[in-house]
C-alpha cells in the first residue's frame, strides 16, 4: 500500500476534504482548496435503459448542510456542447451521494458525464446506454465477491482496460460487514469492527469506493448489480443472518440501514424499498434478470436432515417474486435469457452439501425447473456468484442418468459460476485435489476452486460464450491469465469448450481518462 493511498483512506475516513483530497478536480490544485467540495469517491453509472442512465457520485462537502450541483453528459471526450444536463442537490440524509437519472439519450451508445459542485469538478466518467432492437454482439463482465480485506482488487483493474465492454454485472457481495481479520488480513477495514449501524455502513462503502481499481471499473463502465448476503450479513435470509446476533441489536433495523446504504452507495434504481430484483432489455439479443435469492423473501436455511426441508411452500425467493419471474420469462423474446443471481442453481457434487443454495429450497427450485421446462424457454443462462469459485454445469432437473453430456439431452439450461474478485475459498491444495475428483462428474464442465478474478461474457445469437480471467493471488501484484472459455450454442442446453478467447471488438469508444496517477494493484 502506498503512502497516497493511506493518506486518501485515512482523509476519506474522516469525512474532510482538502488538497491532498481534490483528486478529480478539473481545475489547478489552488482552485480546488478554495472550492471545499470534492469528489474523492469518483464517479459511477448503472442501470442503463435504451434512453437513460443513472449517474453517481459522491460529494465530500467543507461544510454540513444542504449542497447543490449540476452535471452535464456529452457524447465525446472533447467534453463540449452537453447533450444533456440538470442539477442535484443533496445532504446528510443521503451521505451526500447524488444519483441522476440522466434521460433523452440514444441507445447503444457511449458517453461521458462529469459532476460539478462549488468549483469542483468530477473526474469524467463513461457509460453506455443499452442497445434497441436488432443487436449483433454483446460484451459483458461478471464480478462476484469482493472482501477488501482479503486482498487487492486486481479484476477491477483489469476490466477497466476493457473498453470494448458493454456492462458489468455485479452478483453481490460488493461490500463485507466483517471487521478487520475476520475474513481476510490483507488491508484493513474502515470502520474496523463489523459494521452494524448506518454510520458503519456508509463507511464501509465510503472505504470501499476509494479504493482506485474499484473506482476505475466504476468510472468506465456502467454497472448492473444486486446485492447478496454480505452487504447486511453472512448468510442472510429476510429474517435474520447467520452472522448477526441478538447482542448487536434488532435485525430488522440492521437490514433497513444497510439496504439504505446501499442505495445510497451503488448505482442502482430504487423502485420498492429493499427490491433489486428487476429486468433489463439489452435489444434482441439479451434480457437481463436479475433475482434476489437473499434479503427479499428467503426462508431461514435448515439443516440438510430437517424434514421440513421439502416442504412446498418453502421458497429462496418469496411467492411474489416466483411469480414475477415467471411473468418475466415467459415475456421474454430475446435471443437469451441472462438469469444474474447469487447462489448456485446447480446442487455441489460429490455428495457436499449446500442448503444455503437453491438445493437448500428444493420445492422452489423445482417450480423454476418445471417453469423452464413446461414453457420449453430455450436459451436460459444462469450467472451465480456468492461461492469464491469457478464452476460450470449443465443444469440437470432430474437425476444424472437421464442426461447425455453429449447432446445434452437431460439438461434444461446452462449455469456459469463466478470468480470472486477477492473472497477465499479453499487453499490451492484442497481445491486441486476437489478439482481432480470433479473430472469424473459429467455435467461440471469447469471447476476451478481456487484462483480469484472475473467472467467475460461474449454474446452474439449463435452462440454464448463465458471467459475466466484468473489470477493467482490478490495479496501482491499478479499477472491476469485467460484461463478457459466454454460456449452454449442457441437452441442447445450444453457446454461446449473453446479454445480461444473471442476477438475484442475494434472501434471501442475511447476510455475516460484515469483520474489518479497509474498505481498499480497491491
Ligand atoms: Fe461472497
Amino acid at each position: 500500500m502506498t503512502v497516497q493511498r493511506r493518506t486518501l483512506l485515512k482523509a476519506g475516513a474522516l469525512g474532510i476534504a482538502g488538497g491532498q483530497l481534490s483528486i478529480g478536480c478539473a481545475g489547478s490544485d489552488a482552485e480546488s482548496r478554495e472550492s471545499g467540495a470534492s469528489f474523492v469517491h469518483g464517479v459511477a453509472s448503472g442501470d442503463p435503459t435504451s434512453d437513460s442512465v443513472l449517474l453517481w457520485t459522491r460529494v465530500t462537502p467543507r461544510d454540513p448542510g444542504p449542497i447543490s450541483g449540476s452535471y452535464e453528459v456529452f457524447d465525446s471526450l472533447a467534453l463540449e456542447e452537453p447533450l444533456a444536463a440538470g442539477s442535484f442537490t443533496t445532504d446528510a440524509d443521503r451521505d451526500y451521494t447524488v444519483k441522476v437519472d440522466a434521460q433523452g439519450l440514444s441507445p447503444g451508445t457511449t458517453y461521458y458525464y462529469r459532476f460539478y459542485c462549488q468549483g469542483a469538478t468530477s473526474p469524467v466518467g463513461r457509460t453506455r446506454t443499452a442497445p434497441r432492437g436488432e443487436v449483433e454482439r454483446l460484451r459483458v463482465v461478471v464480478f462476484s465477491c469482493a472482501a477488501y480485506a482479503a486482498g487487492y482488487f486486481h479484476a477491477y483493474r483489469a476490466a477497466a482496460a476493457r473498453a470494448d465492454v458493454d456492462l458489468c454485472v455485479h452478483l453481490g457481495d460488493y461490500i463485507y460487514e466483517h471487521g478487520n481479520a475476520e475474513f481476510g488480513a490483507t488491508r484493513a477495514y474502515d470502520p474496523p469492527d463489523e459494521v452494524l449501524t448506518l454510520e458503519d455502513y456508509r463507511r464501509r462503502y465510503a472505504h470501499y469506493r476509494l479504493d482506485p481499481d474499484l473506482q476505475a471499473v466504476h468510472q468506465q463502465f456502467p454497472f448492473v448489480t444486486i446485492w447478496d448476503d454480505h452487504e447486511v450479513a453472512n448468510d442472510a435470509w429476510r429474517g435474520g443472518a447467520q452472522n448477526h446476533q441478538e447482542a448487536e441489536g434488532d435485525y430488522a433495523e440492521r437490514k433497513h440501514a444497510a439496504q439504505q446504504a446501499y442505495f445510497e452507495w451503488v448505482p442502482v434504481r430504487e423502485t420498492e424499498p429493499g427490491q433489486v430484483h428487476r429486468s433489463f432489455a439489452y435489444g434482441d439479443l439479451v434480457d437481463l434478470v436479475l433475482l434476489d435469492t437473499r434479503h427479499w423473501g428467503r426462508d431461514r436455511q435448515l439443516a440438510a436432515d430437517d424434514p421440513a426441508l421439502a416442504d412446498e411452500d418453502r421458497s429462496i425467493l418469496g411467492a411474489d417474486q416466483e411469480e414475477w419471474l415467471e411473468d418475466t420469462l415467459i415475456a421474454s423474446e430475446a435471443r437469451w435469457r441472462l438469469l444474474c443471481q447469487q447462489v448456485m442453481l446447480t446442487s455441489l457434487p460429490l455428495g457436499i452439501s449446500n442448503n444455503d443454495a437453491w438445493e437448500g429450497y428444493p420445492a422452489s427450485r423445482q417450480r423454476l425447473f418445471d417453469l423452464i421446462e413446461s414453457r420449453s424457454l430455450d436459451n436460459v443462462v444462469v450467472l451465480t456468484g456468492d461461492i469464491h469459485m469457478s464452476w460450470a454445469f449443465d443444469v440437470l432437473p432430474r437425476d444424472a442418468e437421464a442426461y447425455d453430456p453429449g447432446t445434452g439431452a437431460g439438461s434444461i439450461a446452462v449455469e456459469f459460476v463466478a470468480p470472486s474478485v477477492t473472497s477465499p475459498s479453499l487453499g490451492q491444495g484442497p481445491a486441486e485435489t476437489l478439482e481432480e475428483a470433479l473430472r469424473a462428474v459429467p455435467h461440471v464442465r469447469l471447476a476451478q476452486l481456487w484462483k480469484r478474478g472475473y467472467l467475460l461474457l461474449d454474446v452474439d445469437h449463435d452462440r454464448l460464450q463465458a471467459e475466466w480471467y484468473l489470477f493467482e493471488r490478490v495479496d501482491a501484484p499478479a499477472d491476469e491469465e485467460f484461463y478457459a472459455a466454454l460456449k452454449v450454442e442457441s437452441g442447445e442446453t450444453f457446454l461446449r469448450e473453446v479454445a480461444e478467447a473471442a476477438p475484442e471488438r475494434g472501434n471501442a469508444p475511447a476510455l475516460a481518462p484515469p483520474t489518479t496517477a497509474p498505481e498499480p494493484s497491491g
